[in-house]
């Protein structure tokens, strides 16, 4: 079974997630690094509460060597991203090639790209008319929201709706699927 790190720069809720379902299905183990580009970051205190192990970085050449060396010898072969904002540097992709997954609040390839995060997905869904929309899992390669998808999961867009309501329903998605999807990369 691999062995999983997380990268999150922000509230980590969906790491909290994925922390609390290896833990039930008896995966403690498998869950090697929490890792932030931001000191004041809540997900690392709530790494912390779970006793998971938690990295500082700073996201530029030599932050990320560190965190590669760090996640080589920690024997990681999978890489979740929950809510990492900053753009993964290619030597450490082709380090990582193909297990570096991401999850985006939106069914790509519409809603993702440069400064297509947060409220800015969920505001541009409402405006565009889609009565569909959900969370998209995929491989992280060079470009934001671009590589090969794993897998979709969708909501409605109810009349009445606005970028906090979807945001939420999008977001109950990701936290039931994310953990579920990641059990299962670790186990093939
Ligand atoms: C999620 O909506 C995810 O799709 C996006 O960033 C958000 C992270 O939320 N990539 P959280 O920090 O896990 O609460």
């Amino acid at each position: 079974m691999k062995r999983l790190a997380i990268l999150a720069s922000g509230t980590g809720s969906n790491a909290l997630e994925i922390i609390r379902h290896f833990k039930a299905r008896g995966m403690a183990e498998q869950l090697s690094l929490v890792a932030s580009n931001r000191e004041s970051a809540p997900v690392l205190d709530a790494a912390r509460a779970e006793e998971v192990d938690t990295h500082v970085f700073s996201a530029d050449d030599d932050g990320f060597r560190n965190l590669q060396s760090r996640l080589t010898e920690a024997g990681v072969e999978l890489i979740a991203l929950a809510g990492f904002l900053k753009l993964i540097p290619p030597s450490f992709l082709s380090a990582f090639q193909g297990v570096v997954v991401n999850i985006h609040p939106s069914l790509l390839p519409k809603f993702g790209g440069p400064g297509m995060y947060g409220r800015f997905v969920h505001e541009a869904v409402i405006s565009s008319g889609e009565t569909r929309s959900g969370c998209t899992i995929h491989v992280v390669d060079e470009e934001y929201d671009k590589g090969p998808i794993i897998a979709q999961f969708q909501c409605s867009v109810l009349n009445g709706d606005d970028a906090g309501s979807i945001a939420s329903r999008v977001l109950s998605l990701e936290h039931y699927y994310y953990p579920r999807v990641l059990e299962r990369l670790c186990r093939t």
